[in-house]
């Protein structure tokens, strides 16, 4: 039996060739999953395979997404996969954000290192990979930064058109300088993620085009691969928490269905517990997974927060996040504006870095420590999903104490590193230096 796709909703569960071009059920609207036989080989086979090919010189075994092909099976030609070495991104301890959360240890896996410099990079190398198997021509993404970036650089390495469209004034500079660079056709809309989402879902029906945000499933079964390799490098051994930032949550339904398939194929033995952090101002799903009713989500109509990357009102895939966070046993909190800055500035000061989207993972671990559903025991890895160089203009601002939230308040900035100013004179700097 060759890889299909499925409908998710229980009630449906209607299949479909692997080579349609589908983002949701014809039948009942409900999201679609890639699904596989059963493999037939024992787990030590699969993990000394995988751990044979970080020796290998081809590209295939060097991509941290492509070295677990069979974990994705959805291809049965890899000839026109196009790689740019994504993933292989590293397992890094913060003793000091470790000390802040009130956790013994936090390790951090930073999706910030990947080519594009964010976690999209996984996704969006086999997205393209289909689009290329499907003979499609141009693909297409709303974004509000990294998502475009990615899109553009791996579209563009395969010779498709890159058509990008952007909610007009909430895009990080570096990122859209990416995309330009990248070659991407850029439309800056005014609107916001969710409505021009909305809208590009039908430009991509009605022009051909394909469309590569999260939605598409093959985004998701490349996102997999970060839980597998984070798996890999930890000898296989699950930690107790995987704590996350969710936007339009498809990194946490990646890392659900990734976990529970590596469970079925016996490559880990247990599933670490999913925590899912919003910001504050963009918390529709911490909402829903907090009220009595789980049938349907509210969507925020209005979505604030200075971490863009999760300004996002009304997530697609909240069916797939909703059942991978009840499967793990898992939690969904919510942090504010201060909580993510002041979090990101300790991660900094680790020396690691990250985006405010990503440092949410802190600063949602250090209030569900505090609030102990987190032991101080526990073995909590956060993923950061992009790199300190998306935005830059926040930094300086946290640092200078000029940020402000979406709503006017100051962010006091607890961990302010301000630039200093001094004459060029040897005696005055030396007096600089000592204080
Ligand atoms: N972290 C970063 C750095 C992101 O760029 C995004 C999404 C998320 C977290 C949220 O992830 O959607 O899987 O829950 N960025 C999108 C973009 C919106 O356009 O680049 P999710």
């Amino acid at each position: 039996m060759p890889a299909e796709l499925a409908c998710i909703e229980e009630r449906c569960r209607a299949r479909f060739p692997i080579t349609e071009v589908l983002y949701s059920c014809p039948h009942c609207g409900g999201l679609l999953e890639a699904v596989y036989p059963r493999p037939e080989r024992p787990a030590a086979e699969w993990k000394a395979l995988w751990r044979e090919r970080r020796t290998s010189n081809a590209a295939l075994d060097q991509s941290g997404v492509w070295r677990y092909r069979e974990f994705l099976g959805f291809l049965d030609d890899y000839a026109r996969v196009v790689s740019l070495r994504e993933g292989n991104t590293p397992l890094l301890d913060g003793p000091l954000a470790a000390e802040y959360a009130g956790l013994d240890r936090i390790t951090f896996k930073h999706q910030g290192f990947n080519p594009t410099g964010s976690f999209k990079d996984n996704g969006m190398t086999c997205g393209v990979a289909q689009a290329l198997r499907l003979g499609m021509t141009r693909v297409a993404c709303v974004s509000t930064g990294n998502t475009s970036a990615s899109m553009a650089a791996y579209a563009s390495a395969a010779g498709l058109k890159p058509i990008i469209f952007l909610p007009a004034g909430n895009i990080a500079f570096g990122k859209l300088a990416q995309a330009l660079d990248y070659g991407a056709l850029t439309l800056q809309v005014d609107a916001n993620f969710d409505q021009i989402l909305a809208m590009v879902r039908q430009v991509a029906e009605r022009a051909g085009i394909y469309l590569l945000n999260s939605i598409n499933p093959f985004r998701i079964e490349g996102q997999k691969t970060i839980m597998v390799e984070l798996m890999d490098q930890r000898d296989w051994t699950p930690p107790d928490w995987v704590v996350l930032p969710g936007g339009n949550l498809g990194n946490a339904s990646a890392f659900g269905k990734a976990l529970r398939e590596m469970r079925q194929w016996g490559l880990i033995d247990r599933l670490p517990r999913l925590a899912v952090v919003q910001a504050e101002g963009s918390a529709p799903f911490y909402e829903l997974m907090h009220s009595s009713d789980r049938s349907r989500l509210n969507p925020v109509t209005r979505p604030e927060t200075l971490a863009t990357a999760i300004r996002i009102g009304d997530p697609v895939s909240w069916p797939k996040a909703m059942h991978e966070v009840e499967c793990s046993r898992g939690v969904v909190e919510k942090v504010s504006e201060a909580e993510i800055a002041d979090a990101k500035a300790v991660i900094g000061r680790c020396g690691i870095g990250c985006e405010p989207a990503s440092a949410a993972t802190l600063a949602g671990a250090r209030k569900l420590v505090a609030a102990g559903v987190i032991r101080r025991d526990e073995d909590v890895v956060a993923v950061l999903t992009g790199n300190l160089l998306k935005d830059q203009d926040y930094i300086y601002r946290y640092h200078t104490g000029k940020l402000q939230g979406p709503s006017g308040p100051e962010i006091p900035g607890r961990f302010r590193n301000e630039p200093l100013f001094v004459p060029y004179l040897l005696e005055a700097i030396i007096s600089k230096i000592k204080t």
